[in-house]
């Protein structure tokens, strides 16, 4: 049966990718578009959803598109801009509110009939956030609900499967945004809603042989869950004409080489493990400037991985973990690139390998459920994120054999004390630190301290914890550890790991503050 899905026109606006999010909570599958690139020709598309936009409809530069071909044929919901642009161009009026509609409001008047709102509650709250306001609905459309100052809230075309809401649905202060967004892909455009880990990873193995044939396909891993996962995945669809390339750049966390190549074996995967550790010590002697570091290690990394790629002569594909976070932020279509992203790329034009991105339609939480749909180890998937360059960008200043070894051997306590240390919530269930956050690690400060050991005057290195609580890196907070576990590695750290005799523990946020330190 063919995959029903859900499409987003992304018109730009900073929730766009949360609309997303909360289709494929109701286990829909949707893809989300740039505003002008809606997909004609194909004919699993269940319904339309237009995004909101940074810009007014009489901004010059707003984007506009011709619905004529959707409008009728297939549903469609306008979230904010994507209601006023309807508005406006049926001939409705948009026009600047006095003053900007931000934040919560009520909706006080709705109506209980509309499959919009089936089993919505009196005065749902909704979360405003617009500079405009649809003053009067085209010929034929109908209010269907009002806040206490918007009175075209909510319209739909009469007649036709057509609704504007100027609210927004997707964030988590319109209470019942969920429901909302249920009611129009499930109620309304008729999701069977078997969107789930199992049949993507049946339907992509099927793809995947299909689209490969008998060729044979590279795979960079680095440890992490992404490429893991794809891993994983194009090894159930072609076995071993799978090669999968693990570089050491000799900045892993402690024993991580030894111990990711026993993993991908156990997972029964083809991997060649590269240790280069003694060219990218080299290459990073002395240099201290955090982006010549990357670049070098960037650069460093291709070479590798390029030298190994090309003895894998009859090699017609180059697989990539890449995630759909990272397509959307290149992707996004008011040109501001937010992250650059950082797979493994430049591989020679002479090997003329064609692209393969099974994951490239997934959330990161949806890769740890087909990771875990895959049976692969619980280690694995929970991963936290680690950068490429590693821990080269949590060393400040320039890089030896032995200040890694310190900070190897300084992440290390910490990491098993996050992973050791348990709490119970509320609700009794019991979790180790390391779940409770997204990202941790040591960093080596570039400054000497005096302390005393014993009898003894010591000058030694200090050391920055980290941890992060986050959704997605884009923001992020400290996370509040509890003191006494703070102070049980402080101890551990300095009493076992030589050449450090000071642990601080960073208290900034990103932003303004980055996650790394480099
Ligand atoms: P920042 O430091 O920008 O990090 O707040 C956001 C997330 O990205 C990771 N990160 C990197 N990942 N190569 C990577 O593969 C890099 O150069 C790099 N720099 C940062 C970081 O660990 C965090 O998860």
């Amino acid at each position: 049966m063919q995959q029903q899905k859900i499409i987003i026109l992304d018109f730009g606006s900073q929730t766009t990718q949360l609309i997303g999010r909360r289709v494929r909570e109701l286990d829909t599958f949707c893809e989300i578009l740039p505003y002008n690139k809606f997909p004609h020709d194909d004919d699993s598309v269940i319904g339309v959803i237009l995004s909101g936009s940074p810009y007014s409809v009489y901004d010059p530069e707003a984007f506009k598109v011709d619905l004529s071909r959707i409008r009728g044929r297939l549903p469609i919901l306008g979230i904010c801009y994507g209601a006023q642009y309807m508005a406006h161009t049926y001939g409705g009026r948009v026009e600047r509110a006095e003053s900007r509609e931000y934040g919560r409001a009520h909706l006080c008047t709705f109506d209980r009939e509309n499959p919009l709102f089936e089993g919505f509650a009196d005065n749902s709250q909704v979360w405003m956030s617009h500079g405009d306001t649809i003053t009067a609905l085209p010929e034929g459309f109908r209010t269907i609900a009002s806040t206490e100052k918007v009175i075209n809230a909510a319209y739909q075309a009469e007649g036709e499967k057509l609704w504007g809401v100027q609210f927004h649905p997707e964030v988590f202060h319109s209470l019942q945004g969920s429901l909302l967004l249920r009611n129009f892909v499930v109620g309304i455009c008729g999701s069977r809603q078997d969107w789930s880990p199992a049949s993507f990873v049946e339907t992509t193995v099927n793809e995947l042989k299909a689209q490969l044939g008998n060729d044979r396909v590279i795979l960079g891993l680095s440890g992490g869950v992404d490429s893991s996962v794809a891993a994983v995945l194009l090894n159930r669809a072609i076995g071993d004409r799978l090669t999968c390339i693990f570089v050491d750049h000799g900045m892993l966390r402690k024993n991580e080489f030894r111990d990711v190549m026993r993993d991908y074996e156990c997972l029964g995967l083809n991997v060649i493990g590269v240790d280069a550790s003694e060219k990218f010590f080299s290459e990073l002697a002395g240099v201290t400037d955090p982006e010549r570091k990357r670049k070098i290690i960037g650069k460093g990394f291709v070479d590798v991985f390029n030298a190994e790629a090309r003895k894998i002569t009859d090699a017609k594909w180059l697989a990539q973990g890449t995630i759909y976070p990272d397509r959307i932020e290149s992707l996004n279509i008011t040109g501001k690139v937010i992250k650059s992203h950082h797979n493994v790329g430049g591989l020679p034009e002479e090997m003329h390998l064609q692209l393969c991105e099974p994951l490239k339609w997934l959330f990161k939480d949806e890769v740890r459920r087909v990771g875990r749909q895959l049976g692969m180890p619980e280690h694995l998937i929970t991963r936290h994120p680690f950068p490429g360059p590693g821990l080269a960008v949590r060393i400040l200043g320039d890089i030896t054999p032995e200040k890694v070894r310190v900070l190897q051997d300084a992440d290390d306590i910490f990491i098993r004390g996050l992973r050791e240390w348990k709490t119970v919530d509320a609700e009794g269930r019991e979790q180790s630190l390391y779940d409770q956050v997204w990202q941790a690690g040591v960093v080596l400060l570039p400054v000497k301290s005096v302390g005393v050991m014993g009898d003894e005057r010591t000058y030694e290195r200090a050391v920055a914890l980290r941890a992060v609580t986050s959704t997605d890196a884009m923001t992020a907070d400290w996370a509040h550890l509890p003191y006494e576990f703070m102070a049980k590695v402080s101890t551990d750290i300095i009493n076992h790991v030589r050449g450090v005799n000071r642990v601080c523990y960073d208290i900034s946020s990103k932003p303004p503050s980055t996650i790394e330190w480099e």
